[in-house]
């Protein structure tokens, strides 16, 4: 009976190995990436997407610090597999190619620092990378070089390490990854360290808390529905606990739409508003780290209304609260839950550190819209008591309702995003 499957995870903070805590990650990165944004296509090159250069990333850089992103907090501006050149340097050192950076990676870094922001970058853990950023040729990863790569991203003032899973040596995840952290740790310079290994499913092993401070939680977030909603389930398996100095992420944000339209790739196609903004809600209640991968020098309306939202992206950020987890399946009777992870009317919700509370009520079925029903009990609040509810992206107040809220007529794949407060 679909109104028993609710689960009681507020309060639960299941036992978890130490966090890693090498002082940068007491909070859920917020940040951009190259990935969907700076390609070719704008050049009449459909082929291609990640291409990055110092030119475009300045220009993206300086819209994050008038945009309003900079200050809701948004501060890092990473590559992703773009920068690197095809030869290691004659010492064996990792280098940018030089027709993207001819400044040079420190002559970057110390550009984005005095404007106060953060750099980051992509290697993998094999001996090649995983997609070249459009280049024929095989883009060298980190196998064999981990502590020389360590120190150079170090040397050049990096803050932050996404390590992809590509390119052969990949023996043991646990082995490898923990030395590219240690490797990391010995340069003496703090570096959030991104873990990417497609763990579909599984249980996140208990290692990663120990070697860094974020994994993705599925494998890759194509910007298509069917694929967003894999990435959603992966926030609902109730042992990926995340806090301070350990996070869940569920990749890239494609929130707005790509700058292009990249017909061979399935990576950055566009999706609807609904859907941008349900992925947007749903990252942002789970306190996965918020990186954006779309064109921010130029917001869409949609983009706008998710990014720049200052309430969400306070309860994205508040690490004195459990993130959100999945509390039930809604029992309205158009809501078909087979179990609590595949029903139609998933419920995502938390406490927040102020005593007020946050939920997503989601249509997840393909067609027809659904009535989805909030009984604020799952929420660890007394049926008697009488809640002010808000609506979070539409910056709208909805009414009092005392025992339930009810959403009627989401449409497939939309969802809402409230604030609640005892009234
Ligand atoms: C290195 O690891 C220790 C122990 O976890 C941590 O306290 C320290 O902040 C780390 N240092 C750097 C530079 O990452
Ligand atoms: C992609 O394909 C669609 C139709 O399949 C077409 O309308 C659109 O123009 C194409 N976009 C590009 C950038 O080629
Ligand atoms: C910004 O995006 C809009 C809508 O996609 C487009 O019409 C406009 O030309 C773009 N402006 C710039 C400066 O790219
Ligand atoms: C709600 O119910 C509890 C008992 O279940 C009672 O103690 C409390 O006074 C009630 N509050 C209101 C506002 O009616
Ligand atoms: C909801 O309750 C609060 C507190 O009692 C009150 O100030 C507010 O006017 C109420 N809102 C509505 C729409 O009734």
């Amino acid at each position: 009976m679909a109104a028993t499957m609710v689960l009681t995870v507020l309060a639960v903070m299941a036992s978890m190995v130490a966090a890693y805590d090498n002082g940068v990650a007491l909070k859920p990165a917020l940040g951009w990436n190259t990935w969907c944004t700076l390609s070719d296509c704008h050049n009449g090159d459909n082929n291609y997407f990640d291409r990055c250069n110092e030119w475009e990333l300045r220009e993206i850089a300086e819209a994050m610090l008038s945009n309003g992103m900079h200050d809701l907090g948004f501060q890092y501006i990473n590559l992703d597999d773009c920068w690197a050149a095809q030869e290691r340097d004659s010492n064996g050192n990792i280098q940018p190619d030089p027709s993207r950076f001819p400044s040079g990676m420190k002559a970057m870094a110390d550009w984005l620092h005095e404007k106060g922001l953060k750099f980051g970058l992509y290697t993998s853990m094999g001996t090649e990378t995983c997609n070249h950023g459009g280049r024929p040729l095989p883009i060298p990863g980190s196998f064999g070089h981990y502590a020389e790569d360590a120190k150079t991203f170090a040397e050049w003032g990096m803050d932050y390490v996404k390590v992809d899973w590509c390119g052969g040596e990949l023996n043991d995840a646990q082995t490898q990854h923990t030395e590219l952290s240690k490797a990391l740790n010995a340069t003496g310079r703090p570096i959030w360290l991104e873990l990417c290994r497609g763990y579909s499913y599984d249980p996140i092993p208990d290692y990663v808390t120990e070697v860094a401070q974020s994994w993705r939680i599925t494998g890759d977030h194509q910007d298509e529905w069917s694929n967003t909603k894999t990435v959603i389930e992966g926030f609902m398996i109730p042992s990926n606990q995340a806090g301070p100095n350990q996070w869940n992420y569920g990749d890239f944000l494609m929130t707005g739409g790509p700058g292009c339209n990249l017909n061979n790739s399935d990576h950055c196609p566009f999706s609807s508003d609904d859907e941008y903004r349900t992925s947007f809600s749903v990252w942002t209640i789970s306190s996965s780290p918020l990186i954006v991968s779309t064109d921010i020098r130029n917001m869409t309306a949609v983009m706008k209304q998710c990014l720049l939202n200052k309430q969400a992206i306070a309860i994205n950020q508040d690490h004195e609260s459990t993130p959100g987890r999945l509390i039930g399946q809604a029992a309205d009777a158009n809501c078909i839950a087979s179990d609590l992870r595949t029903g139609d009317c998933p419920i995502f919700g938390r406490k927040l550190s102020d005593g007020t509370y946050a939920a997503v009520l989601l249509n997840f079925a393909d067609q027809g819209t659904r009535t989805v029903t909030l009984p604020f009990n799952w929420l660890g609040v007394a049926s008697n008591q009488t809640m002010a509810v808000y609506d979070i992206l539409e910056q709208k107040s909805l009414g009092n309702f005392t025992g339930s809220f009810t959403a009627k007529d989401l449409n497939p794949h939309q969802s809402i995003f409230l604030s609640l407060t005892a009234a």
